[in-house]
């Protein structure tokens, strides 16, 4: 039987024991407050009494609490650290790019091999075809622990060794999604300023998700190739339609916190001379 051990059972860590369980692995589970495994083991979950039994019942061993320094309050100690020699240790806990790289050395001084992981999807996705999880890290790790993470999510991309590559690809993923999410409720303000249906719009931005993808993939080649000249669409150009935007929250009276601190970089892009460049260019200043 394939064994894997689950440390932390909050919302995330039972969906991912409960996975495992449906796909006919042994899971030993540990959590602080151990009331919380009874329906998981109920459903044919291990209960360990401690973190260091959790992670001896196993070779790969899947941490996912509130951060990392909850992690190491678990981890970090004189039971733990021995046991996880020659095992393998999956961080599936949120955290930063620097907070991957000091775990993996902390787990390289306790001779575990480590992977660092970002869940992009909710518990209730867990297990689905469509779920990610971002993996970096030792490739030891990754190929020992491949077929836990492949029932956990369809998409499992292992970015390389280099260990931040899961939390910065995650984090610049979440970046563009609050990007939309600030763009999207400013759109949904105009609307209502105009009697209008947000709904309606929704619908319509999700019929033409793909077109937009489009464009933010051609201004991704943009910067990756650092060719601004030739522009399809450029500062100057972009900077009349964010003045229109300053134009109607000014006539209609909304909040302007949104075009606002477009205005604000769109302006240094102009005053440092990017105006007929690809609107790619506002990286220049940001960097
Ligand atoms: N939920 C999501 O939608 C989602 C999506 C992607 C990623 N994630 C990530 O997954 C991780 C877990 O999220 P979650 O939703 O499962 O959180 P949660 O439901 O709040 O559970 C938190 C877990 O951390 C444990 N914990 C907290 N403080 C502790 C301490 N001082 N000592 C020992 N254990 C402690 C809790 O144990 P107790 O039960 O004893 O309190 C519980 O197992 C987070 O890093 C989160 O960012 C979550």
């Amino acid at each position: 039987m394939k064994n894997v051990s689950v440390i932390g059972l909050g919302s995330m860590g039972t969906a991912l024991a409960r996975v495992l369980l449906h796909n006919g692995f042994q899971v030993t589970v540990w959590n602080r407050s151990s009331a919380k495994a009874e329906p998981i083991v109920k459903e044919g979950a291990i209960l360990a009494p401690s973190a260091a039994s959790a992670i001896s019942a196993s070779t790969v061993s899947i941490i996912c609490v509130s951060n990392y320094r909850t992690s190491y309050g678990i981890l970090d100690t004189e039971e733990v650290r021995p046991v996880l020699a020659g095992r393998v240790l999956v961080q599936l806990s949120t955290g930063s790019p620097q907070q991957a790289r000091d775990n993996e050395a902390w787990a390289r001084e306790c001779n575990a091999e480590y992977l660092d992981g970002a869940i992009a999807a909710s518990p209730s996705q867990m297990g689905e075809k469509d779920a990610t999880i971002f993996t970096s890290g030792s490739i030891t790790a990754f190929q020992q622990s491949e077929l836990v993470l492949k029932c956990l999510a369809g998409n499992v991309p292992y970015l390389g060794e280099q260990v931040s590559a899961a939390s910065s690809t995650e984090l610049a993923f979440l970046s563009y999604l609050f990007g939309s999410y600030l763009g999207f409720f400013h759109a949904a303000r105009i609307l209502e300023s105009d009697g209008l249906n947000v709904a309606a719009f929704g619908s319509m931005i999700a019929h033409v998700s793909q077109v937009v993808g489009d464009v933010i993939k051609y201004e991704s080649e943009v910067i990756q190739s650092e060719t601004y000249d030739n522009p399809q669409s450029s500062v100057n150009m972009c900077m009349t339609t964010v003045e229109l935007l300053m134009e109607q929250a000014r006539e209609a009276g909304i909040n302007n916190e949104f075009p606002v601190f477009a205005q604000g970089l769109f302006k240094k892009a102009l005053d440092a001379g990017y105006g007929h460049e690809e609107l790619g260019a506002l990286i220049k200043v940001m960097r």
